[in-house]
Formats: C-alpha cells, structure tokens, sequence
C-alpha cells in the first residue's frame, strides 16, 4: 500500500505537515509533480523548516527522499537547501538522503526570467497569471515541446552544449526582441550547468527503478504532491494555474509507477480556502466580508511561504471539494486549521453556486463561468477558542467542531481520518492509520 498526498483546494493546505507526520510510517517519500514554486512550512519541536523542493520527509532520519521526473528541478535551489538542511544538523549524508531523477528536467535562469518578464509585460492584464516566478512553467514548455535539459544532461558535456545552444538561441530572440531584455551568455551558463553536475552526480539515480525496487520489496511510499487540486493544468482553474498534475494522477506519470500499485489518496484541506494569484475563486470573502479575511488571515498567518505574498481569503467551498474527491480518488481527509476559525460566532460553507438563473452543485468548467458564479451559503455554529495543546480526541473538541466533521464528512462522503488543530506535530489527531488495509 502506498499513499498519496494531495491539496484538495488551490495549494498551501499544509500537504508538509500531514507529509512529515506520514513520514515516520513509511520507508520512502516522493515528489512528483512541480518545482520549488512549492513551499512546505514544517514546525518540529518548535522550529521552524521551509522546504521547496526536497521532500518533506527528510526530517526524518533513516527515509529515502525522492525527486521524480515529473519535478521541475532547479539545481542552485536544491544546493541552497541541502546545505542549510546539512547546517541545521537535520540532514547528515545528503547523497544518501535523497535521490533526483535523471529525467527531471533542469530550470535554469532563463526559465525564471522568462516567467518573471511574462508578468511584469502582463501586469494587471487578463493575461497575468500571478506565478511564483520560480520559472515553473517556461521550464514545462520546454519539456512538453522537447528541448528541455534533463538533470542526466548535465553529465554530458558534450549533449548539454548542443542543447543549450539551442534553447539559448531561441530564447535570447525572445529576450532581445520581445522583452528588451539583455541576452543570456552562453559560456557562463554552460560552465555553471557543468559544475553543478558534477555535485549532482551522487544524487542523481533513476528514482523509477528506485520505487520499482522498493514495490517489489513491500517498502510504504509517501507520494508528495504540491500545490492543489484546483491548479492542475488539466482540471485545475485553466489558465489560472501552474503548469503540472497536482492531481493523485501525476503521482503515476511523475513517477512511472504502473497503475496495478495500490494507492491510498488523502485529500488535504483547510477549514476555509485560500487562493494566491489571479483567478476565479467563488467563496472569496476579501471584498464581501474583510474583517473576518483579515482576521482569518492573520490566525492562519496566510502568506506565502515560498513569495510572502499574501493569501486570499474565503470560506469553505464544498462544489469544488466534491469535486477535488472525485477527481483524486480520495479515500480520506485532512482537516487542517479549523483552530484559526476559533471564536467565529457563525462560519459559512459555499454548498451550490448560481449561475444567471441556474443553481450549480457540480464543478462548472470554464474559468469564465466560475468568475460570473455567485456562492449560495449554508451559515453552521462556529467554535469557541480552545486550548489545542489538550486535545487527544475528537471528543476534546469544542461540540460545534465535532458537528463540523460530521457535517463535512456527510457532504463529502469521505472520512477525516486526521485533524490538524496547531503548526506543531504534536498538535495533531490521528484518527486512523493510512496504511492500514481495512477501509
Ligand atoms: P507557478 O506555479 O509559479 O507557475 O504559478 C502558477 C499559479 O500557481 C499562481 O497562481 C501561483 O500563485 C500558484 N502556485 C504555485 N505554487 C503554489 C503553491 O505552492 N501554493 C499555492 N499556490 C501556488
């Protein structure tokens, strides 16, 4: 049995901490899909660890950490962690820690500068997606229109001159005449790929046969995914979304794991939404209801950790969980941050949308309708604050919150089999095991 990680909702879920927590059960842990646009706030023993691109699993000693070839992996990132993970004392021997795929494909600083010319030329248009500018997406094109630089590309000298001269020719027309932008040297470039090769090269392994190995022996694999549901390029707020398969799916094709594996999807999920960037977000309360998103906001300290950007607020939308269950296969849920609702005298839960004169319970597809919707409510009792610190069981919690699960699981009709109430580990319910093959 292995299992998936996936945000339910438009990512920052908390997919790091149910990840960490996970970790201690299973032997290998997987990143599959994305970059380091990703940003996994872990609190251990109360201190604090923001990981982008390695696993959240490695502060557990012992567990192999994987990097797919489904990542987009940027090379300088990996080493400006690995080295702060190495000089906090969580990381001993880095190499055999963590493994990254040979055909993961390279972000290199043309892709980031792309991105970030893309928006600023974009700025306060239609066409702004608001990334990360972690070079995300240019670095996918170039891999779905084939000439992009694989990580096993940076150990061959002589096909990663071809290659790069390639993209950077392309590339620097854009540059030059598109952006105005300076071009890119080709020489620099060329000797940093090199140079980060050869300290890639006992990392780099073929991370397929890797798991292939580890399925043969019965070894427990955590899947990682990042970002959520609702920014998948294929089912996610298109165009208003990152460029992977956020979605349990990508877990396979990221990975090459056959599709005979059994795999177990947990959903991860705040009690109420956030959205960064652009795009259409029905139960958004910033404009309607500001002084709840300010105060939810500043609970659930809602900035990015990977931009500092601050997060869009809104409330908890079941049209677009139903369908995040549906679209994963989700076989349970994360309740994560129903603590930052404390003390809220009501709360609300966007059931239905309307649409002109229809009323929608199903997922529309096209972003445009979802901007027009507007969310019909159900308003539930909320909770008083609670001290998160006593909480061993569902029945330590406030009355109103029980009903809340309950509400949500009848709604969803998929069990919460862990509930988050805190940053800390320890602040967590574990309400049943992942593994376990009794559904
Ligand atoms: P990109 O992934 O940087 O190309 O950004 C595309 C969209 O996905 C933007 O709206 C980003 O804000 C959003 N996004 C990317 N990564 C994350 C994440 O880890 N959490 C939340 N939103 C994200």
């Amino acid at each position: 049995m292995s299992i998936a990680i996936v945000g339910a909702q438009w990512g920052d879920e908390g997919k790091g901490k149910v990840v960490d927590l996970y970790s201690a059960q299973s032997d290998l842990i997987v990143r599959y899909q994305g970059g380091n646009n990703a940003g996994h706030t872990l609190v251990v023993n109360g201190k604090k660890t923001v990981l982008h691109l390695i696993p959240s699993g490695i502060l557990h000693p012992g567990k192999l950490c994987l990097i797919a070839n489904g990542v987009v992996f940027d090379p300088t990132v990996f080493f400006e962690e690995v080295d702060s993970l190495l000089a906090s004392g969580a990381l001993k021997d880095a190499p055999t820690a963590i493994k990254v795929s040979e055909r993961a494909h390279v972000i290199l600083p043309y892709h980031c500068l792309l991105d970030k010319l893309r928006e600023q030329h974009a700025a306060g248009g239609k066409a702004q997606i608001g990334t990360t500018g972690r070079g995300i997406g240019p670095a996918y094109e170039d891999k779905v229109a084939r000439r992009g630089i694989q990580v096993i590309d940076l150990l061959r000298p002589e096909l990663l001159r071809q290659k790069l001269q390639v993209a950077i020719e392309e590339k620097n027309i854009l540059f030059k005449h598109h952006f105005q932008a300076p071009a890119i040297e080709f020489a620099a470039l060329y000797a940093e790929c090199l140079k980060l090769g050869e300290r890639l090269r006992p990392f780099i392994a073929d991370v397929r046969a890797v798991l292939q190995a580890a399925l043969a022996q019965g070894k427990k694999i955590l899947f990682e995914g990042a970002q959520g549901t609702l920014l998948d390029i294929d089912h996610g707020t298109y165009p208003y979304v990152t460029s992977s398969s956020t979605c349990s799916g990508g877990a396979l094709t990221g990975t090459g794991v056959g599709l005979s594996n059994p795999i177990r999807v947990v959903g991860i999920t705040k009690a109420y939404t956030t959205r960064v960037g652009t795009g259409p977000f029905p139960s958004e309360i910033e404009h309607t209801e500001k002084e709840t998103a300010e105060r939810i906001r500043k609970i659930g300290q809602e900035f990015g950790a990977t931009t500092g950007r601050s997060r869009r607020v809104g409330w908890l939308d079941l049209v677009a969980l139903r369908y995040a269950v549906e679209v994963n296969g989700m076989s349970g849920l994360a309740l994560m941050k129903s603590d930052c609702l404390s003390g809220l005298k009501e709360i609300r839960v966007c059931t239905a949308y309307r649409l002109g004169d229809q009323t929608l319970t199903t997922w529309p597809s096209c972003s445009e309708d979802l901007e027009r919707v507007t969310p019909v409510y159900e308003t539930l009792p909320g909770w008083e604050i609670f001290d998160t610190s006593k909480v061993r069981s569902v029945s330590d919690l406030p009355s109103t919150l029980q009903s809340y699960i309950h509400y949500l699981e009848k709604a969803l009709k998929v069990p919460v089999i862990l509930m988050s109430v805190g940053p800390g580990r320890e602040e967590t319910l574990l309400l049943s095991d992942p593994y376990s093959t009794k559904s």
